[in-house]
């Protein structure tokens, strides 16, 4: 039979050699298998998304979670918080009421307060010759506590004589807007500063009638004959006791056997 077949012509395309197109096949079906995988896995969502898919996405997660933020209807404080709600060992009060002695407390306050009088008195109370007087020594501030405190409320104006020396100048009126608390605690503060010694707690009481006492001066500054009439001046009121709590805050009295 080999006879009748033709002998292989090298220079032409062996088509009739099997092995060489199944070869053949086989790779072309190989490359279109490939192909296929590939073209299955740009359809199943797993392939890389776009830039710019992903920064919109990235967009609208800040924009969203800033508007969730911000709005109280979804993380408002005021929906997991009672109102007036107080943590339970606050409750009790005693160990949260900042308070101290009525005397230290006013020494405390009256310090803060005298800050609006250094200027002026000096930071020692020696005051600044020639024109203002000192607080340290003076006649006017270790009487009664009605005269320094209506000089605060007032001013001073006119000639006036502390420890021995003739003055003549204005201060104007400092205590705008004082608590009877700040009136109470900057005149302790004097009187028991720059070498005084007064220690008389003035009650908030006290502090009433020296405002009754203001009010027939209106908005005038006072002169050295007018505070002269309270250099004795006694309160109808009793003064606070040494062993008084107050809370530091408000000046008010605190009960300390509730
Ligand atoms: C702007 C300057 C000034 C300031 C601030 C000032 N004073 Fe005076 N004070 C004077 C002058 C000036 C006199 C004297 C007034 C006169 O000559 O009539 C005086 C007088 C007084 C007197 C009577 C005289 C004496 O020296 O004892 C008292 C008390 C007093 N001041 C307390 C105070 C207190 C307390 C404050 C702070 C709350 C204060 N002053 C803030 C200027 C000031």
């Amino acid at each position: 039979m080999s006879s009748d077949q033709q002998p292989v012509d090298p220079t032409k395309p062996d088509l009739e050699d099997s092995t060489n197109v199944a070869k053949a096949h086989e790779e072309v079906n190989r490359t279109a298998a490939a192909a296929s995988r590939e073209q299955q896995l740009r359809e199943n969502g797993l392939e890389p998304v776009s830039i710019w898919l992903m920064v919109a996405g990235f967009v609208v997660a800040i924009i969203g979670g800033s508007v969730l933020l911000s709005s109280d209807n979804f993380f408002g404080y005021s929906d997991f918080t009672k109102e007036g709600y107080v943590r339970a060992e606050f409750e009790s009060g005693k160990k949260t009421i900042p308070m101290a002695l009525a005397g230290a407390a006013y020494m405390k306050k009256g310090a803060a307060l005298y800050k609006n009088c250094a200027a002026c008195h000096g930071v020692d109370g020696g005051g600044m010759a020639p024109a203002f007087p000192p607080l340290g020594g003076s006649e006017w501030v270790t009487g009664s506590g009605a005269v320094p405190a209506l000089a605060i409320i007032h001013g001073v104006t006119g000639p006036i004589e502390v420890s021995g020396k003739p003055y003549n100048g204005v201060m104007p009126a400092m205590a705008d807007g004082w608590s009877d608390y700040d009136v109470a605690a900057l005149i302790y503060y004097v009187q028991n500063s720059f070498g005084n010694s007064v220690r008389e707690i003035y009650s908030p009481e006290q502090i009433t009638e020296i405002r009754t006492l203001s009010k027939s001066y209106g908005k005038k500054q006072m002169t050295a004959d007018e505070l002269k009439k309270y250099l004795d001046k006694k309160f109808e009121a009793p003064a606070l006791t040494t062993d008084t709590m107050l809370n530091l805050k408000t000046g008010e009295v605190v009960d300390a056997s509730e």
